[in-house]
């Protein structure tokens, strides 16, 4: 590599700030002279512009993914004793929500490209279970038609952890928007990015949006009377600001990562690495750009000392995890990739040199 090349940055916060300043500051300010911060009018343009985005009628805003999908957890009326069926391959996130309300997370193995393997999860199904949560990880989401359809005829609901895949698309139908409820998270590392925590949930069912509208806000249906025990899991208005602005930008944000993901594709072929394909009836949003490669952790140094951030989604599968206090049966797909999987760079601020810094700094490592 030549002397002075430039770092490439696994994301770049501070350069979306400096893009956005001008016209993103004075709106933050309108929002602090107005003195409105809780469930004021942003909020509520945000929720009915994600409406519009997933084309579903109902979303509720809160202030994770967390809490995303605890609240759609809780709506569903799961809780003690009941399973939750979700993917080991995921952020803690997923599985702590299932263990908040006091369920079990019962784990199954994943296909090749990191989705939920359907017929393992199937195999999983008992009466305890109460609800499959597949997650669409890195934004290629799961084999949802297959999942639909053993859902269905089992009589199970469908949490869709969509905290990675906002503007993925199966079947012509937007992730989240089509199991019974989709968690999302607004963390600043997403591709719809709040500068703090932030979430979101969808549905098209009017009995789990009036519960999780209530649950977010301590039940309150006056200010004065509350229904029931609740959370404070709200958006904020300068959240809810921000993400107003971005969500107008996203479209862009996924198709320059489709156009990154296009050109690693080009540049890593007849490698020893593997990478998903992409499939017809799906758009992939590239949250992240992962490759598995049998030299990971050799391979991240090399990148890294030739000024390259790479990052690991997760190298601990969350049964693997000490706090798991259940005994899991054996995840071979999710405990193989846990050792080869690697985030290559794939922010928006990236452009083709960067991305083909990248390959040649691996085909390198391969050819040496
Ligand atoms: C797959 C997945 N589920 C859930 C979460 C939790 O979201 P949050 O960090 O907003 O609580 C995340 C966050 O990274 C995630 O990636």
């Amino acid at each position: 590599m030549k002397k002075n090349e430039h770092w490439i940055p696994y994301v770049n916060l501070s350069k979306q700030f400096r893009e956005e300043k001008k016209l993103l500051l004075p709106r933050i300010e309108k929002v602090l002279s107005s003195g409105m911060y809780v469930l004021s009018d942003e909020v509520s343009k945000f929720e009915s512009q994600i409406c519009k985005y997933h084309d579903v009628k109902f979303c509720i805003s809160v202030n994770s993914g967390t809490d995303a999908l605890i609240l759609s957890l809780m709506s569903l009326g799961i809780k003690a004793g009941d399973e939750v069926i979700t993917q080991a391959n995921s952020y803690i996130g997923s599985a702590a929500a299932i263990h908040a309300v006091g369920a079990k997370p019962v784990f199954c193995d994943v296909y090749d490209d990191q989705t939920m393997n359907a017929e393992d999860m199937k195999s999983k199904i008992n009466s305890r279970t109460k609800a499959i949560m597949p997650v669409h990880l890195t934004g290629r989401m799961c084999e949802m038609k297959k999942i639909m359809r053993i859902a269905k005829k089992k009589n199970i609901k469908v949490i869709e952890d969509c905290a990675q895949s906002i503007g993925s698309i199966y079947d012509k139908k937007k992730s989240g928007s089509i199991g019974d409820i989709g968690a999302f998270s607004t963390h600043p590392l997403k591709n719809l990015n709040a500068c703090g925590d932030g979430g979101f949930i969808i549905t098209n069912n009017k009995k789990l949006y009036n519960f999780i509208k209530l649950k977010r806000n301590h039940g309150h249906i006056t200010r004065e009377k509350v229904k029931f025990f609740g959370t404070v899991s709200r958006l904020d208005s300068i959240q809810a600001v921000i993400l107003n602005f971005r969500l107008q930008k996203l479209e862009n944000i996924i198709n320059k990562r489709l156009r990154n993901a296009s050109i690693y594709k080009k540049y890593l072929k007849n490698l020893n690495l593997y990478h998903p394909e992409d499939r017809l009836h799906c758009r992939d949003t590239y949250h992240l750009f992962v490759v598995q490669v049998k030299k990971r952790d050799d391979l991240k140094k090399f990148l890294f000392k030739n000024k390259i951030e790479s990052n690991i989604h997760y190298p601990i599968p969350i049964h693997k995890q000490k706090i798991f206090k259940y005994k899991s049966p054996k995840l071979i797909k999710t405990e193989k990739q846990s050792r080869e999987i690697l985030s290559l760079p794939i922010n928006q601020y990236l452009n083709e040199k960067d991305i083909k810094k990248v390959c040649s700094c691996i085909k390198f490592f391969f050819n040496n």
